[in-house]
């Protein structure tokens, strides 16, 4: 499968990405996901979803689908001390390096993280969110867009990560679960009047869905 951006140009978007600030604990993250290759947003998309929370002036971010922290990173920074980020994922092992690294990125305090279904942890969740934001398995994604869309606020934003799936979303022979279920999310976002929305085809795509009614 071709990678959907050109690996010059990615490698270009995460340096001018890593310029930004740079920060130890961050590095080590990424290291780990090259090392294990565990699928982490990466510096560009990182900096991506931290920019669209800190333009909503986002203080109550969702994630459904955390692993070790990295995506919570950029959303900690984002709603800043007086925020919250809550963190889900199945693996507790991954809740408890999220813990490790965050503390040492001084983010910790602004997480609460819940080991369980992702929708489950949405559900035990009271009110509305600033930001959701969705990197669970892909077959999942249908049942995160109908859970999440109803809990966002007027002006807040639906997030969500590789949704071109290595560009397979267009490709018609390509009928897998997890395809279809993207595609599915994706109509389904498209077609919602409440949001308007649009995919930055940026690493692996990026869905943003703003609410508007
Ligand atoms: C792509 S990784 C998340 C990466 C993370 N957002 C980041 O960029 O650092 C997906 C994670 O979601 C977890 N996961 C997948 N489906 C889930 C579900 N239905 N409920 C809870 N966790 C789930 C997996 O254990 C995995 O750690």
């Amino acid at each position: 499968m071709e990678p959907l951006v050109a690996p010059e140009l990615d490698t270009y978007l995460l340096d001018l990405a890593a310029q930004q600030h740079s920060d130890a604990v961050l590095e080590e993250m990424e290291a780990r996901a090259r090392e294990q290759n565990f699928p982490i947003v990466g510096r560009a998309v990182g900096r991506f979803l931290e920019v669209h929370a800190r333009s909503i002036s986002a203080r109550r971010v969702m994630e459904l689908g955390s692993g070790y922290g990295y995506s919570a990173y950029w959303f900690a920074r984002a709603v800043g001390e007086v925020g919250s980020v809550v963190c889900t994922d199945s693996d507790a092992g991954n809740a408890r390096d999220a813990e490790r690294y965050l503390t040492g990125a001084a983010l910790w305090e602004r997480v609460r993280y819940r080991v369980g279904d992702a929708l489950a942890g949405l559900a035990a969740e009271d009110g509305e969110f600033d930001v959701v934001y969705c990197d669970v398995d892909k077959v999942g994604y249908p049942d995160c867009w109908r859970a999440a869309s109803d809990r966002i606020r007027m002006g807040g934003l639906y997030l969500c990560d590789n949704v071109l799936w290595s560009g397979r979303v267009a490709q018609t022979a390509d009928q897998s679960d997890s395809t279809e279920a993207i595609r599915e999310h994706n109509r389904l976002v498209a077609a919602d009047r409440r949001y308007i929305s649009s995919i930055a085809p940026l690493r692996d795509g990026v869905m943003v869905a703003l609410r508007i009614s």
